[in-house]
């Protein structure tokens, strides 16, 4: 069998540049779009008037029958097969004889590719929105349980303030809505019609494909053939978004690493996602947790990839187009491989409120000490110089912050009063946060409503 493109071509050609730019072993994920297209396509060369009635229903259930061989896992690839678009070609010609031959009028591998790629990530989208969906259900589901549960908040991984469990669990849930968001403008702009483009210039056949668009879910057309055929802005959109939700991803597995190790012992991982050591018999590691926060480095990769792919690329298609697709897909499978593990294993944590509360250190309420000197009038600046000579005090006497007597504190200035000791207090400290995204009860309050009805799509 001949290629699609032989007519010019003298001899068989070399088996190793055929591998060489073959796609098949990856592209044929794309089947069920190509033969979508296709089959969309053969119905808009009807509605010009290219095929008749008779050709186009022969076409479609040709191309029917391709799509079920597809689902049942029973369609026979051919050596010859160059990508996904020559084997539906060659199959549909096997199946319904000649007629075949007419589907590929007007249009190019090249608006097909794009095509069935833009349709293919439409829909991954879809699922991965779903799946971080129920991460940030997961972690809604958390902070609720433990909302106000004081825990101290770290800043250079130091204890700086106190805050909440809860809040510390939804500060999490945001970068994943943005993520969605994100991933949603990622769809936006897939949701763009290339077939009808031709190899480059459009095509000479009077296709509607305002009418092509709207059979095959695209919200527009592309307005450019040039532009049409080499755009891949929307999948450079995807990475880029695949790679922040990887980040976020990142640095959450992160920070349960840390929460659940021995320092802190905030959190435990359930052991369903925990792993052993060959070696050391009391060793469980959070390999999953790990592997979450390793797998961040393929996705940034897989960013930079592309956008080098693309940066070279003269004027509509060239052959360096083909390796938009592994990046893709893979980015794809890595979250929807790590976004439901990470659902569970947050769904399975343990949360362990007292050791947070044991670990709160009264040095975390210096600042609010600072602000109670700004009550009494004193500029903030040199609250801060005041207070900075109280740890000093402190430390130096290897006392706690609440220890110093009221002397000792009004040696040092003289706007302490009796009332100081009402600092010292965890509930009265993150009570005093009440601003919008505070800790305050009702700012927390406040603020896991708004997560919900955001999760509910009702916000934005
Ligand atoms: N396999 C190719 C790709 O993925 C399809 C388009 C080929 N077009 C061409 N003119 N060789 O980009």
């Amino acid at each position: 069998m001949t290629k699609l493109w032989g007519g010019r071509f003298a001899g068989e050609g070399d088996p190793q540049v055929h591998a060489f730019n073959a796609s098949i072993a990856f592209d044929r994920r794309l089947a069920h779009q190509d033969v979508a297209g296709s089959r969309a396509w053969a119905r808009a060369l009807g509605r010009a008037g290219i095929l008749t009635a008779d050709e186009v229903t022969q076409i479609r259930q040709g191309l029917r029958q391709i799509a079920e061989e597809f689902r049942a896992e029973s369609f026979v690839f051919a050596a010859t097969d160059e990508d996904i678009h020559t084997a539906v070609e060659r199959r549909l010609v096997e199946i319904v004889g000649p007629v075949g031959g007419k589907l590929h009028t007007g249009r190019s591998r090249n608006d097909q590719v794009a095509t069935d790629f833009r349709l293919w990530l439409m829909s991954a989208i879809d699922v991965l929105d779903g799946q971080v969906r129920s991460l940030q259900a997961a972690l809604l589901a958390r902070a609720r349980q433990h909302l106000r549960a004081p825990m101290p908040g770290y800043t250079h991984m130091q204890p700086a303030q106190p805050v909440t469990w809860g809040h510390w669990a939804l500060s999490h849930f945001w970068p994943l809505e943005r993520d969605r968001r994100r991933l949603a403008a990622a769809r936006s702009s897939s949701a763009v019609l290339p077939l009808g483009s031709g190899a480059l210039a459009g095509t000479g056949f009077p296709i509607d494909r305002t009418a092509l668009a709207a059979d095959l879910g695209f919200a527009a057309v592309a307005s450019n053939s040039m532009d049409a055929v080499s755009d891949r802005d929307f999948a450079a959109d995807f990475l880029f978004a695949a790679a922040l939700l990887g980040v976020h991803l990142s640095r959450l597995a992160e920070q349960l690493i840390l929460f659940a190790g021995p320092g802190f012992g905030f959190v435990r991982i359930d052991d369903a996602d925990c792993t052993g050591s060959s070696l050391m018999p009391q060793k469980r590691n959070p390999d999953t947790l790990e592997l979450t926060r390793g797998k961040c480095g393929r996705l940034v990769g897989h960013l930079t990839a592309l956008l080098v792919t693309l940066k070279g690329l003269p004027s509509t298609y060239d052959k360096d187009l083909q390796e938009d697709k592994e990046a893709v897909f893979d980015a794809y499978d890595t979250l929807a491989g790590a976004l439901p593990v990470m659902a569970g294993l947050i769904g399975a944590l343990e949360v362990y409120p007292e050791a947070m509360r044991a670990a709160l250190d009264p040095g975390l309420l210096a600042t609010d000490l600072a602000d109670y000197l700004v009550g009494k009038g004193v500029p903030f600046r040199e609250a801060h110089g005041l207070v900075g000579r109280a740890v000093r005090l402190a430390e130096e006497s290897g006392r706690p912050l609440p220890s110093l007597r009221l002397e000792e504190l009004r040696d040092i200035s003289e706007a302490f009063g009796p009332d100081v000791t009402a600092v010292f207090d965890w509930e009265t400290a993150l009570e005093r946060r009440a601003a919008i995204g505070g800790t305050a009860i009702a700012a927390l309050e406040a603020q896991w409503r708004e997560a919900v009805r955001a999760l509910e799509g009702l916000a934005g």
